[in-house]
């Protein structure tokens, strides 16, 4: 019964070897191996037999059965990768491949010049000990207004006219000024060296200089014997850095509720360029920043005592500065996601 079994094995398997060399492609290959290795394939069949064979010949038709199994799953195994290599050779007879052809590129996203400017501020502050610090863009009418020396009907609130939350009372700020008092908060009476960049919205008169949404970078001091000679300092070295030492810089006294003094600096605008005169309204010079001495209810508000130290602050338009650095002269094409106007920072 044992050798009967066995040599049925063995002529499983010459049968098997005999299909198997007869397989001419790849998908008869694969029904040959459902046959005999399917779930209800013969080998599968045969070592389900195990059972049925005298306990003493069982060891030999295992081993045997075993035996088999390897070995066609070998043959296999090899027939399958002939066949598939002579399929690839048939293809690329059939079809040459151009190996000469050069690649499909991969478009290469770039950084949005917006974010290429706001880095380069980044740089050239933390080379002057500033650390960056970054506050939220949804704010109470208090830290926006109010703790910067505005309160309610206060006439300078309509330089700044919002957007409300349908929460009373909170807005989506207008300027990044109210980080000044969460720094000086957290700070908690120690000296601020800070920015604060970020994204501020207005309820405003769409124009090629000003959008309902853009970037602001704040800047905020504080410590003891900080002056405006500080400031002034400061803003001349940011502005050389930024602009280079051909560009003029121009300081003219200003007013803000939350400074005192205050003051306002402009770049001149590259004079070779023909919309000079339309961007600056005939000027000559466009705006890149408000700036002053922190008020002491300002100092107050965020908990420092304006008899023992004094501050200065500022607040910088990084789009305008790409303005006059590339001679751009529509703010609005920022956000309008054209790849023409994008690609070329
Ligand atoms: N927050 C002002 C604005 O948005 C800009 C500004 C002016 C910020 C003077 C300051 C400052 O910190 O001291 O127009």
């Amino acid at each position: 019964m044992a050798d009967t079994a066995t040599d049925e094995l063995k002529t499983l398997e010459v049968q098997a070897m005999e299909e198997l060399k007869a397989c001419a492609d790849e998908a008869t290959l694969r029904a040959w191996n459902t046959k005999y290795f399917g779930d209800k394939g013969l080998i599968k069949a045969a070592l389900g037999k195990l059972g049925t064979i005298a306990k003493d010949q069982r060891a030999a038709y295992g081993q045997e059965a075993n035996r088999v199994k390897v070995a066609l799953t070998a043959a296999y195994d090899t027939a399958l990768a002939e066949a598939k290599e002579t399929a690839l050779q048939a293809s690329l007879t059939a079809n040459p491949l151009d190996v000469s052809l050069p690649g499909r590129g991969r478009p290469r996203g770039r950084l949005h010049p917006a974010t290429q400017i706001l880095r380069q501020i980044y740089t050239i502050f933390a080379d002057l000990g500033f650390q960056v610090y970054r506050t939220r863009e949804v704010e109470t009418d208090e830290l926006n207004f109010e703790f910067l020396n505005m309160p309610a009907h206060h006439p300078a609130r309509d330089m700044w006219d919002t957007f409300f939350t349908t929460t009373p009372g909170v807005v989506l700020r207008t300027h990044t000024s109210p980080g000044q008092i969460h720094v000086m908060r957290e700070a908690a009476g120690k000296p601020i060296r800070v920015i604060l960049p970020g994204m501020c919205y207005r309820n405003e008169a769409i124009s090629t200089r000003s959008e309902i949404q853009f970037y602001q970078v704040e800047g905020l001091v504080i410590g003891e014997g900080v002056t405006m000679a500080d400031l002034k300092g400061t803003i001349t070295a940011f502005a050389r850095r930024m602009f280079g030492p051909e560009r003029q810089v121009r300081i003219r006294s200003s007013y803000f509720p939350f400074t005192e003094p205050s003051i306002e600096v402009d770049i001149d605008w590259p004079a070779d360029d023909p919309n000079r005169d339309r961007l600056t309204k005939g000027t000559g010079w466009l705006e890149i920043l408000g700036a002053g001495m922190v008020h002491p209810n300002v100092l107050r508000a965020g908990g420092y005592d304006p008899d023992k130290v004094t501050g200065f602050a500022f607040g910088m338009g990084p789009q305008r500065m790409l303005m006059l650095k590339h001679a751009i002269d529509d703010i609005r094409l920022f956000w309008q996601n054209d790849l023409r106007f994008l690609r070329q920072f």
